[in-house]
């Protein structure tokens, strides 16, 4: 079964008076369960793809299927419902909110879901569990690592289940270790629950993990040339 669909999508953006295709009829394939890594250099179009896949940004044509929706159909009311039911997302800073603490911010997606208190703190602490951190549950982020606070992002990112995690660059601003270790778990927690994981990532170790890797080039996906070790 496939999770992503794209057909023919372009993206245009406007610099000045020029027009420029970003995306340029570029066609998109992931099955269900898979890591496909979007690698490619900076400025190349990534996150622009990321952003579409998820509903953040739009685009000029195309097909854009994400989870049996043509997304491409949605008005602003669709794409926040398609937002809350379908997608998570994993950033590279984060973004947890600095006034709650590790447990309550992974709580939130469940709340907003319509779970009781009680229910998504035990779903939370559960999850927040199983990312390591059963100690640091009413840590705030400014009392966690940067590497905590990472899992606290992925443990946001999964708590309510959902099948497809959109990730941009999600080692981005850990050292090695820390990268390591976070990808270990990402890696872990994807075989536990086979959810679908978007990739963008600069790091070679990172998309390594992919059972795709793939590259933006000339506005279009195409499979990653992975460099050759002697
Ligand atoms: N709102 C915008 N208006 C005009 N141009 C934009 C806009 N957003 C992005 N761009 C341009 O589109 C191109 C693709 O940007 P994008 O952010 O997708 O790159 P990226 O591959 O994610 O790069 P990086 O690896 O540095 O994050 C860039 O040339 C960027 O300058
Ligand atoms: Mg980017």
């Amino acid at each position: 079964m496939s999770i992503i669909k794209i057909r023919n999508l372009v993206k245009k953006y406007h610099i000045l008076e020029k027009e420029f295709s970003v995306l340029d009829e570029l066609d998109m394939d992931v099955g269900e369960g898979e890591i496909f890594s979007i690698e490619g250099k900076s400025g190349i179009g990534k996150s622009t793809l990321l952003n579409i896949l998820g509903a953040m940004d739009g685009f000029d044509s195309g097909e854009v299927q994400v989870c049996g929706i043509d997304i491409g159909y949605l008005d602003e009311k669709g794409k926040e419902s398609f937002r809350a039911e379908k997608i998570a997302f994993i950033f590279q800073h984060h973004l947890l909110l600095p006034d709650f603490s590790a447990l309550e911010n992974v709580s939130i997606p469940l709340l907003i879901r319509g779970y009781s208190q009680n229910k998504a703190e035990k779903e939370a602490i559960s999850m927040l569990e199983k990312v390591g951190l059963k100690d640091r549950i009413h840590s705030h982020p400014s009392q966690l690592s940067g590497g905590e606070s990472a899992r606290v992002g992925v443990a946001r990112a999964l708590v309510a289940g959902k099948k497809l995690i959109l990730a941009d660059e999600p080692t981005g601003n850990l050292d090695r270790e820390n990268s390591r270790n976070l990808m270990s778990l990402i890696q872990e927690l994807q075989k536990d629950l086979k959810f679908s994981l978007i990739l963008v990532t600069h790091d070679m170790e990172l998309a390594a993990l992919a059972h795709k890797r793939n590259q933006i080039f000339q506005g279009k996906l195409k499979p990653a040339v992975i460099p050759q070790t002697v």
